[in-house]
């Protein structure tokens, strides 16, 4: 399935640098503990899913705000190395670019503070300002570590010009309206998220299909759930389908959503067969979990087939 004709892709969201230690616990508060290793990788959960979709072959644009910094020179490298279109990645004097501290367990779970700097300036004007590249999409990524006025902006925006829209509505915020998302066409939450935007506890399968319906009543197109180890859900006002999640060992599992999302859009505007995309990105996050860090564990598409060569055949 990653053959076929690849899409356009915008990513309205963030950059950050990922400043990754590995650990072997927490430290308590006031206490100082030994970590064995520290990595600085690009992330930010915008440029993660832009990088994934263009790993594997979309064309990509990106509007985004870097800091006046070295980190804003090396992340507009990064993303042009990628061959991502960074005509509307903006640089903001005097302000700090985005940072993530990060840390890693040994069992490859992760914990992430993010420092927003220049992305808290993405404005519904910068929307306007890309107007041209972002109509000509198939599909708009957004993610919410921009100002939730500039994603609401977006939705609307590219309701008008008939270009459809994924958002990933993390990191989890009070701030997003439902109201604001009437005309979005895939929310792509987690438990946490979808039970903060509905209102309705996630603790089991029914809690989260209603959960996930109560929002479609308000107008949202469908709802993808990610239920880490436990897979996806694809709920549409008709159905509900498990999307079965892919085993491996995990190394570090940050980004893993990000690779998810990016993948799934690539995927899907190169198909247009929803439930085939999901199928294909659980598989491609599942890759990215095997390697360190965000980006640079994210596959190419011929990794990327050569994993799924790899394993178990299920239909
Ligand atoms: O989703 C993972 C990302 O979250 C990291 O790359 C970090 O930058 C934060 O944005």
């Amino acid at each position: 399935m990653t053959t076929s004709k690849p899409g356009r892709i915008a990513v309205v969201g963030s950059n950050m640098v990922d400043l990754v230690t590995y650990i072997t616990r927490m430290p308590a508060p006031g206490e100082t503990v030994e970590a064995p290793e520290f990595e600085i990788g690009f992330g930010g959960k915008g440029a993660n899913q832009a990088v994934a979709a263009a790993k594997l072959g979309s064309a990509v644009g990106m509007v985004t705000k870097v800091g006046s910094d070295i980190f804003g020179d090396n992340t507009l490298k990064n993303l042009a190395d990628h061959g991502i279109d960074t005509r509307h990645a903006v640089k903001v004097a005097g302000r700090s670019s985005g940072v993530a501290p990060i840390f890693v367990d040994p069992s490859g779970e992760n914990s992430i503070l993010i420092v927003k700097g220049a992305n808290a300036d993405l404005s519904p004007a910068d929307v306007d300002a890309a107007a041209e590249m972002l109509r000509a999409a198939d599909l708009i990524l957004m993610q919410m570590e921009i100002p939730p006025e500039t994603v609401a902006h977006t939705v609307r925006r590219a309701a008008e010009w008939g270009v459809r829209t994924i958002l990933n509505p993390a990191p989890a915020t009070a701030d997003l309206r439902v109201d604001d998302l009437r005309d979005l066409s895939f929310l792509v939450p987690n438990e946490t998220e979808l039970a903060l935007l509905s209102g309705l506890p996630t603790g089991t399968e029914a809690e989260i299909e209603a959960a996930a319906r109560s929002l479609i009543a308000r107008g949202i197109g469908t709802v993808i759930v990610t239920l880490g180890g436990r897979g996806a859900r694809l709920v549409t006002r008709e159905r509900v389908v498990p999307i079965a999640p892919v085993r491996v060992t995990p190394v570090d599992t940050t980004g893993a959503g990000d690779a998810f999302i990016g993948s799934f859009a690539h995927f899907l505007a190169a198909t247009g067969d929803v439930e085939g995309a999901l199928g294909c990105a659980a598989r491609y996050a599942a890759h990215s979990v095997t390697g360190r860090g965000t980006q640079k564990s994210y596959a190419t598409a011929e990794a990327f087939d050569a994993f799924c060569r790899t394993l178990p055949q299920t239909a």
